[in-house]
């Protein structure tokens, strides 16, 4: 029988998760599984957290605690904020559990006994003060290539330079502050060499069906000569090298992370009574290939993570034989917010607790899903904006689904008591009408849903009008092009699919004005309200990956919650004539103006502050077999040039008038002179000053910003203020007396 393993990467247990990790891994890999799961298939969708390595160890550092502290905190907030947000793991794990040792031990000794690593001695920075040898995020220096002095152990975040270790110059250890030595230390290397025909003929069989970032990087790596690579380190935290003259020294964090999808896969198989069933989602049956038992394996990612999933896990697989490999790897780029990177020291962030605090509904969760796979960085880094999530969940979610189920729900309620209305005696037969139309539209094979009204509606005459021909045509055909493009990872497309039904549904609901026939031509309002219901339905499925809990209200509203809910069965007519409907709830209530103000105003200032390494999975610390060819084009620090800079336009201006807007507590409008035009500014500075005390003053101002509305109110700058150690604000004035309105700002 067919199988399809779906994981997700295991984000680092080091910092809360936030919308990039969201957009990026997990996201689409769980509308991918909801809409295996409503088509019937057998699928599993593994994920867990990476609590190894470095990232974990540095930020246990940075707090005084143990890296147990650190893990235990994240995993738990991480894991809880993935079951808000709707994940449906089968099992959601962590790597620091005793059956992932054991897993990550047994590959190591079996490819070990197999030839596949080789011992070596060669040299290493260590210092003396801490006994301790420094992987490369713990030693700092100057770049050999461009002089940056602030390079890491391998790498340089100025040039992009990717370099061995002991070229670093004037070498610093972190930890203790001290040049270290050099010192000669054994390590494990894994011979990916010996992999490289297989992967290549991998990568040759695969290619017609992967992305094509995930293609070209991965031939890039091989177009290079694969070498063999450091798998173990010099550290105290880690899954222990199996071996006796091993002692102190674990595996490196990538080789174990990876196998952590299998360790919890074990852990989902023992958790239900059959410790053995992880074995059919990994291992190929005796003598079969891969293909030919159906075994499918999908690895979604970030584009950080791509090499790992196609070079170094299927190397591993491999060498330990009759394992499945990944089928596809459907990496995702980067997600942008406000047009800037994630970064969690710039409070340039925003993560999933956070906006649930926010956003505490069950309505907010599906908004937040539906906005990110409308925005979901599938070929390109994409954005996500509050304006966007606004606009999204205002005129989309609230004005086309939630407005049409509403009127049809509130025009049962009122005319025809709140059930599913029963249709009249000469259209008793319109349900089987409705079952032959729809096996005809999938005959006739027609495009859209007017050719099929064209070719089919004389047929059914009797029972349907050319909208009603329409609607329906439109709900089986959508459903085939959004299956076709889940099949292929087009998760927008697929969404954008989904809502056009809604856009239908809601003109069809326009266009039989039921609200008119009901006066002279009853029976047709009743058909139409029929039909209505059973849009409801067939909504509530084809929105079930994306929407969860409208789906589950959506169903509930009709009675249609034990109807078969397979997306086979999404056009069919299966919601029961004199159903009792429950009252009808607003689906999705509009976005404020000021909602959005105020998100945006968070972002950037340092109202919390985080110690947190960054765990942005484009940021986490590199170390040294992690990334050395994508090293080279990567940098990590958002450094901008000066004419960047010189873009910005400040200028001092001066408040002429200042007062508060209604029903906002932290935004002012203030009229500002700016020396050679006068300009409204709305600054959310109304809990720190007074509309008063702004009258005279002479401000910092970005000149040059798109104006934007905020609360219905343009605001055509910005002026510049410091976050005050308790979380209230300073404005940003000039040092010396004498200085007015329109100074240049440099
Ligand atoms: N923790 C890694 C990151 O955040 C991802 C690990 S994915 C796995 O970049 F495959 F190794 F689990
Ligand atoms: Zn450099």
């Amino acid at each position: 029988m067919k199988r399809t393993l779906v994981t997700s990467a295991l984000p680092y247990a080091n910092g809360y998760l936030h919308l990039g990790h969201v957009a990026g891994s997990f996201l689409p890999a769980d509308l991918y599984v909801r809409f295996l799961r409503l088509v019937g298939e057998n699928v599993l969708y593994i994920g867990g957290s990476d609590e190894y390595g470095v990232a974990i160890s540095i930020a246990a550092e940075k707090e005084g605690v143990t890296p147990k502290d650190i893990i235990d905190r994240y995993h738990t907030a991480n894991s809880e904020a993935l079951r808000a947000f709707g994940m449906s793991f089968d099992m959601y794990s962590r790597t620091s559990i005793p059956r992932h040792v054991e897993t990550t031990q047994e590959f190591f000794l079996d490819l070990l006994g197999k030839g596949f690593m080789a011992e070596k001695e060669e040299a290493q920075f260590y210092d003396a003060d801490a006994k301790m040898f420094l992987p490369d995020r713990y030693v700092e220096g100057t770049c050999p290539n461009c002089g940056y002095d602030k390079a890491r152990g391998d790498q340089c975040d100025r040039c992009g330079a990717y370099y061995n270790q002991l070229d670093l110059k004037n070498p610093r250890s972190l930890v203790s502050g001290k040049t270290p030595v050099v010192k000669n230390t054994t390590h494990w290397y894994f011979k990916l060499g010996d992999f490289q025909t297989m992967l290549e003929n991998y990568i040759t069989t695969n290619s017609a069906t992967w992305k094509d970032n995930v293609v070209q990087q991965t031939r890039s790596w091989l177009n290079q000569g694969l070498g063999d690579r450091a798998i173990t380190r010099d550290l105290t935290w880690g899954v222990p090298v199996p071996l006796a003259e091993a002692k102190g020294k674990v595996i490196y964090v990538w080789f174990d992370a990876v196998l952590g999808y299998i360790s919890a896969t074990k852990e989902w198989a023992n958790e239900r009574g059959t410790p053995e069933a992880w074995k059919d989602w990994w291992m190929l049956p005796e003598g079969k290939t891969q293909a030919e038992a159906e075994m499918n394996y999908l690895a979604f990612l970030g584009k950080d993570n791509i090499v790992f999933h196609a070079i170094m896990f299927p190397a591993m697989l491999h060498g330990r034989g009759n394992y499945v490999l990944p089928t596809n790897i459907p990496a995702n780029e980067f997600l942008n917010l406000e047009g800037e990177k994630f970064s969690k020291s710039r409070n340039w962030a925003i993560d999933l607790r956070e906006y649930f605090a926010e956003f505490p509904l069950p309505q907010h969760v599906d908004a937040l899903r539906y906005t990110l796979a409308m925005n979901m960085p599938e070929n390109k880094d994409s954005d996500f904006t509050w304006r966007d999530f606004q606009a999204r969940v205002n005129n989309e979610l609230a004005a086309i689904l939630g407005n049409f189920v509403n009127r049809a729900a509130q025009f049962l309620q009122k005319n025809y008591a709140g059930r599913v209305p029963e249709l009249p005696p000469h259209l008793a037969k319109l349900p089987e009408a409705w079952r032959l139309l729809v096996g005809d539209v999938a005959a006739y094979n027609a495009d859209t849903a007017e050719a099929a009204v064209e070719a089919l509606h004389a047929k059914y005459l009797h029972y349907f009008s050319a909208d009603d021909v329409r609607i329906i045509a439109a709900l089986a055909l959508g459903a085939r092009k959004i299956e076709a493009n889940y099949r292929v990872f087009r998760f927008r497309d697929a969404v954008t699919e989904t809502m056009n039904l809604a856009r239908a549904a809601n003109k069809y609901f326009n266009d039989a004005a039921p609200w008119k026939t009901i006066k002279d031509h009853a029976d047709d309002a009743t058909k139409t309200l029929y039909i209505c219901s059973q849009l409801i339905r067939s909504l509530a499925i084809a929105f079930e990956p994306i929407l969860p809990h409208t789906s589950d209200a959506m169903l509930t509203l009709v009675q249609a919650q034990s109807t078969d809910k397979h997306w086979q069965s999404l056009a069919l007519p299966l919601v029961n004539e004199g159903a009792v409907m429950q009252e009808p709830q607003i689906l999705f209530s509009k976005i404020e103006d000021d909602i959005v103000a105020r998100q945006v105003a968070k972002l950037g200032s340092n109202t919390h502050s985080e110690t947190m390494t960054q765990t942005s999975s484009n940021q986490v610390p590199n170390d040294q077999a992690a990334s050395n060819q994508v090293a080279s084009n990567q940098t990590s620090q958002n450094l901008i040039s000066i004419d960047d800079f010189k873009n910005v336009q400040l200028r001092t201006g001066k408040i002429l008038a200042a007062e508060r807007v209604p029903k906002s507590e932290k935004l002012l409008k203030l009229q500002v002179d700016l020396g050679t035009e006068q300009r409204q500014i709305l600054a959310g500075i109304g809990k720190a000053y007074t509309p008063e005390e702004m009258v005279g003053k002479i401000v910092t101002v970005v000149a040059n910003l798109k104006p934007a509305k905020l609360m219905g109110l343009e605001s055509q700058g910005m002026l510049l203020a410091a976050n005050m150690p308790d979380g209230s604000l300073s404005l940003v004035t000039p040092e010396k007396a004498g200085i007015d309105a329109g100074a240049d700002v440099r």
